[in-house]
């Protein structure tokens, strides 16, 4: 209807000047108009031009003072000449207000128009006498807000001390003035969708419009699984990982001994990492029962008394503190593994990756959960040095899409060196950690039997750091956890690694 309008009135005039004077004229709805309009200058029926008006409101406080005068003149004239009881002004305010206004309409007009009397010094009190120290005043903030009731325009000052009074608004209307367009018709027939039986039994089809099809339309939301961010980047990470030659390992095992998560690389019995704080310990079963003899006495020397050109810590070594289960605190632990099976047969060298979870008993913040995905990667040959490390991190990492790196010499009990990698990322503007690194100690892969000029070069990092940085997520507990939207999964796009 609101179509037809708009076409029958452009029909014989130049114009619709303002949609909202023609929405009054027709007792049509301006949000109607408006749709319509949009939708024939859509088509290029008609062409529409914004218009947009200013328009000063009213607030109901300042249209009771065009009703009834100011409150601060009724203030005024409720003061007799000479003087009154400041206790019984109230009253006699009341008494010049309408009946039907309620108590706390009548005493908040008489708050305001106490305090803007006394403001413009048109009042004063002494000894609880209320005087008037003028004989007569006139009501401008009601002249005023009349005018602008009219739409006249009032001066910018005085606008302003009505906006500072609350008494006025800005409102802002949106409409359009509207002309012909060049597919400019009268009435607008409908085109058809689908060709139909009808169409052909009537012999229609020859003279029908058809709607032509938009291609540029999306399609039909599809109902299925979504993978979570984690996991396509966890995919994404696995085909660098392949693409460099690496094979996976099985991590299958969130328990872990205290022996091959600690013990195994090296780390003291005393160190931090190895307390409740750090690490969670299981009640039950709460030992392991089977470890390799032999490297478990070949471990324990390595602590006690060293070996292999090493001192050694120099502590006594408790074997039931190596027989602890825990939640493994890393994927460490199953390199160690696999590196101590590699030892048992005839040296071939090897690439090594994982991409699993891993637990640590850490207060939760913004960037910390008690568990995370922990990516792992080694190569264990002969002869691999510092400069090959330099370089794998390099070309592992430029494959991520973080191509500016730098190291800092850092320690961990099994590496020696170590260093921690840090990543220039573009959009902060600073250098972020991303990363751990080091060369496996003598003391590690000694005793599990590997040759003495066998290296391991090895790197770790968590796979939520990387995947907050691509997705802009900058609370892990939006991408991990119990509090996590589970619309998250359907709304964030694919993840494309390691192309370039
Ligand atoms: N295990 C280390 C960590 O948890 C990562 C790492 C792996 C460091 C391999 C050096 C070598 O942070």
């Amino acid at each position: 209807m609101a179509q037809e309008a708009v076409l029958g009135h452009l029909e014989h005039n130049q114009e619709i000047a303002d949609s909202g004077v023609f929405s009054q004229e027709k007792g049509i709805s301006h949000d109607e108009i408006v749709n319509a309009i949009k939708s024939l200058n859509g088509f290029g029926l008609v062409i529409a031009s914004d218009i947009k008006r200013e328009k000063w409101l009213l607030s109901e406080e300042a249209q009771s003072y065009v009703k009834y005068g100011s409150a601060e003149v009724l203030l005024f004239e409720a003061v007799p000449a000479e003087g009154i009881a400041k206790a019984k002004l109230q009253e006699i305010v009341n008494s010049k207000l309408p009946v039907d206004l309620d108590d706390k309409a009548k005493s908040l007009i008489y708050d305001k128009g106490w305090a803007q009397a006394m403001k413009n010094k048109w009042i004063g009190l002494a000894d609880s006498q209320v005087s008037r120290k003028v004989e007569h005043v006139e009501d401008k903030v009601k002249d005023l807000l009349i005018q602008i009731q009219n739409g006249e325009a009032v001066g910018a000052k005085d606008i302003d001390a009505l906006k500072r009074r609350r008494l006025i608004s800005l409102q802002i209307w949106k409409g359009f003035s509207v002309m012909k367009g060049p597919n400019y018709t009268t009435t607008r027939k409908k085109a058809a969708t689908d060709l139909v039986r009808d169409h052909l039994q009537r012999d229609e089809w020859k003279d029908i419009e058809f709607k032509e099809y938009n291609f540029l339309a999306k399609g039909q939301p599809t109902e299925g699984g979504c993978l979570h961010p984690l996991y396509k980047v966890k995919q994404q990470i696995q085909m660098i990982f392949l693409q460099m030659g690496f094979e996976e390992m099985p991590t299958n095992n969130y328990v872990e001994s205290s022996f091959w998560n600690f013990d195994a690389l090296f780390q003291p019995q005393q160190h931090p990492a190895r307390d409740s704080h750090d690490t969670f310990f299981l009640k039950v079963p709460s030992t392991t029962n089977i470890l390799p003899e032999e490297y478990v006495e070949r471990v324990k020397t390595v602590h006690e008394s060293g070996g292999y050109g090493s001192r050694g810590y120099g502590y006594d070594w408790k074997r039931e503190e190596a027989n602890k289960n825990l939640l493994r605190t890393h994927t460490t632990a199953v390199s160690t593994r696999m590196l101590y099976a590699l030892a048992q047969g005839p040296f071939t060298p090897k690439r090594y990756y994982s991409i699993d979870r891993v637990f640590r008993n850490e207060a939760v913040d913004r960037t910390h959960l008690a568990e995370f995905h922990q990516i792992e990667g080694l190569i264990c040959d002969r002869g691999l040095s510092l400069g090959h490390l330099r370089g794998v991190l390099e070309d592992f990492f430029s494959r991520i899409g973080m191509s500016k790196l730098k190291f800092k010499p850092a320690y961990n009990p099994y590496t020696e060196p170590s260093m921690e990698i840090f990543s220039y990322h573009e959009g902060l503007k600073k250098w972020v950690e991303i990363g751990n690194s080091g060369m496996f100690r003598p003391e590690m892969l000694r005793p599990m039997g590997l040759p003495e000029d066998v290296q391991v070069i090895a790197w770790g990092l968590s796979l939520e750091r990387p995947t907050m940085i691509l997705y802009g997520i900058d609370n892990i507990r939006d991408l991990f956890g119990h509090k996590v939207d589970l619309s998250l999964t359907k709304r964030n796009p694919i993840c494309r690694l390691g192309l370039n």
